[in-house]
């Protein structure tokens, strides 16, 4: 088990101003923030970020949303930490997450979903590269 995972703070959500307030919930959970940018993707980006969903009925909103503003994308660690970060962040659509979730605080809707959390260790692995360089994490 790896002890790292990836998130992004979704352009809704560094927009309504709830980037401190997500990244204070993510570092009182236990994580140690191991490489951050704040970024603006272009379209062609966010389609290669989320390839794995082009034949998916939402994927042009998606990609639309997702390179609408900037984002701030983290590869963050801790013990279990891909399971445990799905836990905190809650369910993908926010109707469905528990109290006290960063999507049940600050998601509006399945759409505009606030943060983003890798599904699995090699996600993980795979999405903090598409980020960072090895100079710009430790
Ligand atoms: S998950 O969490 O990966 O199991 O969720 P999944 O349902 O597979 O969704 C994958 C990503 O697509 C986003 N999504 C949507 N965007 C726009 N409209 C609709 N209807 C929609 N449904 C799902 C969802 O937020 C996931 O993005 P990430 O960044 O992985 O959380």
């Amino acid at each position: 088990m790896s002890n790292r995972t990836f998130t992004m703070i979704k352009p809704d959500a560094t927009a309504k101003g709830y980037t401190g307030a997500i990244l204070d919930q993510i570092i009182k959970a236990g994580y140690t923030i191991k490489a951050m940018k704040w970024i603006k993707l272009t379209k062609e980006q966010a389609g290669l970020f989320y390839d794995i969903h082009r034949e998916r009925l939402f994927f042009g909103e998606l990609v639309d949303f997702m390179s609408s503003g900037t984002i701030v994308a983290a590869i963050l660690e801790k013990e279990n930490a891909v399971a445990d970060f799905r836990k905190l962040i809650g369910a993908t659509n926010p109707a469905n997450a528990e109290e006290g979730t960063i999507r049940k605080l600050y998601a509006a809707s399945i759409g505009e979903n606030a943060v983003h959390g890798s599904d699995s260790d090699e996600n993980a692995l795979i999405e903090g590269d598409f980020f960072f360089s090895k100079l710009e994490r430790f």
